[in-house]
Parts: structure tokens; sequence; C-alpha cells
């Protein structure tokens, strides 16, 4: 992965589509000092997605990008992203498919994250198709994207504890909030590994 490091943060953009809570979670982490990254774009298929009122609230540019003719569409949101210089991409519950032909150009570059422990229950619906074969175990996992579906290298996972009780309404809720600890850290280790393989060449 070739990605800008050095004393300037990776301009990174955060695709959603619903209520951005782990897009304010990174905003928070890409304050820090010790954050790798500033999030300087926030991207939506929704132009009624609630996470981009956080781009109002924090001063981050917004751009929302209707998928009809997806090729031609992702053909603008390269072009928007290369104008603002963005090196990295997080999505973060951004309910799209991206083409083989949009990964390939931001290759190695594109984290997600996904409410189940992949493998398992890649795709939507992962908190009820848990509790429907008895899992005692969910969580949630944040993996590099390739060109097949929640499948690529994994970075980190957290386990979840299902309760007896438990509705995909709450395993949602408990796992979610997971995920606003999980996701810096991924991003953390990714950027730690990359350290190391460059003091290593
Ligand atoms: C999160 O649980 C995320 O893991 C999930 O959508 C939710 C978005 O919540 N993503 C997917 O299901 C992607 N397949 P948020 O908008 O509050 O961050």
């Amino acid at each position: 992965m070739v990605m800008l490091i050095g004393y300037n943060k990776v301009r990174t953009a955060v695709f959603i589509s619903g209520s951005g809570s782990n897009l304010k979670s990174l905003i928070k982490f890409s304050k820090t000092k010790n954050s790798p990254i500033s999030i300087n774009m926030i991207i939506s298929n929704n132009s009624k997605a609630k996470g981009l009122n956080y781009g109002k609230t924090f001063k981050i540019k917004r751009k929302i990008f209707k998928f009809n003719k997806k090729r031609l569409v992702e053909e603008k949101l390269l072009f928007t992203l290369r104008k603002n210089q963005i090196n990295m991409i997080c999505l973060a519950g951004f309910m799209e498919i991206l083409t083989k032909n949009f990964i390939k150009k931001f290759k190695g570059k594109i984290l997600n994250i996904h409410p189940s422990l992949l493998p398992k229950y890649k795709g939507l619906n992962t908190h009820q198709r848990a509790l429907n074969n008895n899992e005692r175990y969910s969580g949630c996992t944040v993996h590099f994207v390739n060109q097949k579906l929640d499948s690529g290298k994994i970075i980190i996972q957290k386990k979840v504890k299902i309760s007896k009780n438990e509705t995909k309404v709450s395993l949602a809720k408990k796992i979610l909030i997971q995920e606003h600890k999980l996701y810096p850290k991924a991003i953390l280790k990714v950027f730690s590994l990359q350290r190391k393989n460059q003091f290593r060449s």
C-alpha cells in the first residue's frame, strides 16, 4: 500500500449512507495527535443521510453522488476525490457496492467496517442472521476492500457476546458501540504495519 506518511496526515474521505455514527467517531479520532489521517471529505449516496450533518458541524466538505448510472457516477466521484487529493477511503455504513474499476483505482486504500465477525454473515441483515443461527457471539470487523463483497483482508475484529434475550436492535446497538472504538484502532494498525515495513526496506 502506498500512502503519504510523514508530518502530513493522510487525506481521507469517509463514505456514508445513514446516521454516520462511525463517521463521527472517525472525525473525533482524526483530530487527535495520534491520528495518521485527516477527514477532508464526506461522500454520500443518500442526500437524506443524517450523518451529512457532521460535515456542517465539523466544517468538512460534503458531496452527494446518486448512484443511478454507476460507472458514470464513479468517474465523477474519482475526479472529485483526486481534485481534493484524497488518498484513503473509509467506508462507514456505505450501502452501495463499488465497482471493480473504482476499487482498482484506490487499490489497498479502501477500508470498510462490517457488523459481523467476517467471514461470517457477509452482506445485509447480519444481526438477524446471527440470531437465527443461535450464535453465542457476533461482533464487527474492519477489513480492506477488494473486488469481492466483504471479503478483503481482515485488519481487526471485536467479538461481542449475544445475550439470552437479544434482539437484532439490541445487538446492533451493542456492536455499534464497539465499532466506534474498532475503526480508529484498525487505522492505527494499518499505519503502524506500514511504518514497520518501511523501516525494513
Ligand atoms: C454500522 O453498523 C456498519 O457496520 C454497517 O452499517 C452501520 C452504519 O452505522 N455497515 C454495513 O452494514 C455495511 N455492509 P453508522 O451510519 O451509524 O456508522
